[in-house]
């Protein structure tokens, strides 16, 4: 018994279970536990018989059997090992995750005890084909297309914000953060608009949901709420020092805003 003790010590089990902590927050920040659900075991996510019925994986099941390295290569590349593509996988925001978060997350993914049932495959509906030629990819070729699209890089001191912003902002509002190039009302705006936050507000925005004018932020609230409030408050201070310096930046990629 006290050989046991002495060997899972030996083993760094300290450093380990800080590992997992940290993987957890990753997985429900870049909204894994939001699309998979918190037991990671997936569920009808697109229910629009036209357009398609899909189910988020039940990845309880799935990863186990998987090596971690094919773990990383699935979220690098938006593809399964058996080559399929995967479909509605943020993928171009995943992939940049760095290694030692990639490893922390997987970690924490092999925690997660198997449970429920494996989910069908997408079922297409006639609109399916009809998206694709408007644009709707899946997130392996999404992932390639927008490689080269990247939030501007600043100096050092916001090296933490912009990596942040891009693995947990980027996947609704775009790969330069930027927003749709025709938003529409409810569409993610261009994240500059974090210039107009004080810091209190900016931080209670991303913990309640709640914007500057006392209102729930759209379709943003929920997933603050679920995901977003996971952010330590220097992390969420990073990520709004990294909008505000990109905001005053000279050719940052941010949609000039109307006065
Ligand atoms: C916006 C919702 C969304 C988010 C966020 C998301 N996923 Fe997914 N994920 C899906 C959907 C939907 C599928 C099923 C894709 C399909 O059937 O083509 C999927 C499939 C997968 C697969 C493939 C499993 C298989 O073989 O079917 C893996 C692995 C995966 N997700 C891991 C993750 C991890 C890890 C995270 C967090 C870093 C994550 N996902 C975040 C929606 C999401
Ligand atoms: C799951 C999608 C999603 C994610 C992830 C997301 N946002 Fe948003 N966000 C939205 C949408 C949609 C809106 C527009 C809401 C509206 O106006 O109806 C929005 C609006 C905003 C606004 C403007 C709120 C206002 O009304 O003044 C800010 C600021 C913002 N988001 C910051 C962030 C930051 C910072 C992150 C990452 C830490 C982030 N968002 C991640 C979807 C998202």
């Amino acid at each position: 018994m006290v050989d046991a003790l002495l060997l899972l010590a030996g083993c760094g089990t300290t450093r380990r279970s800080a590992d997992i902590d940290h993987g957890h927050r990753l997985a429900t920040v870049m909204g894994c536990t939001s699309c998979h659900g918190a037991k990671l075991d997936g569920h009808l996510f697109e229910e629009d018989p036209q357009f398609a019925l899909a189910w988020s994986s039940n990845l309880s099941r799935i990863l186990p059997r998987w090596s971690d390295r094919q773990i990383e290569q699935v979220l690098r590349s938006g593809r399964r090992p058996d080559g399929s593509a995967l479909w509605f996988m943020p993928t171009f925001a995943q992939r940049q995750l760095s290694g030692d978060d990639l490893r922390d997350l997987i970690a924490w993914l092999r925690t997660v005890p198997p449970s429920g049932t494996d989910h069908p495959p997408i079922r297409r509906g006639p609109m399916f084909a009809v998206a694709m030629e408007h644009g709707f990819q899946d997130s392996a070729a999404q992932a390639e297309q927008l490689k080269a699209r990247q939030p501007v890089v600043l100096d050092d001191r916001f090296r933490q914000g912009r990596y942040l912003a891009t693995i947990a902002c980027a996947e609704c509002h775009g790969p330069e953060l930027s927003g749709p190039r025709d938003p529409r009302p409810g569409d993610p705006p261009d994240l500059s608009i974090a210039a107009a936050y004080t810091p209190g507000e900016f931080a209670h925005l991303l913990t309640t949901g709640i914007n500057r004018n006392g209102q729930p932020a759209g379709d943003m609230a929920q997933e603050a709420r679920k995901r977003l409030s996971s952010l330590t408050r220097q992390e969420m201070a990073a990520i709004q020092a990294y909008l505000v310096a990109r905001a005053a930046a000279p050719g940052n990629g941010a949609t000039p805003r109307v006065q």
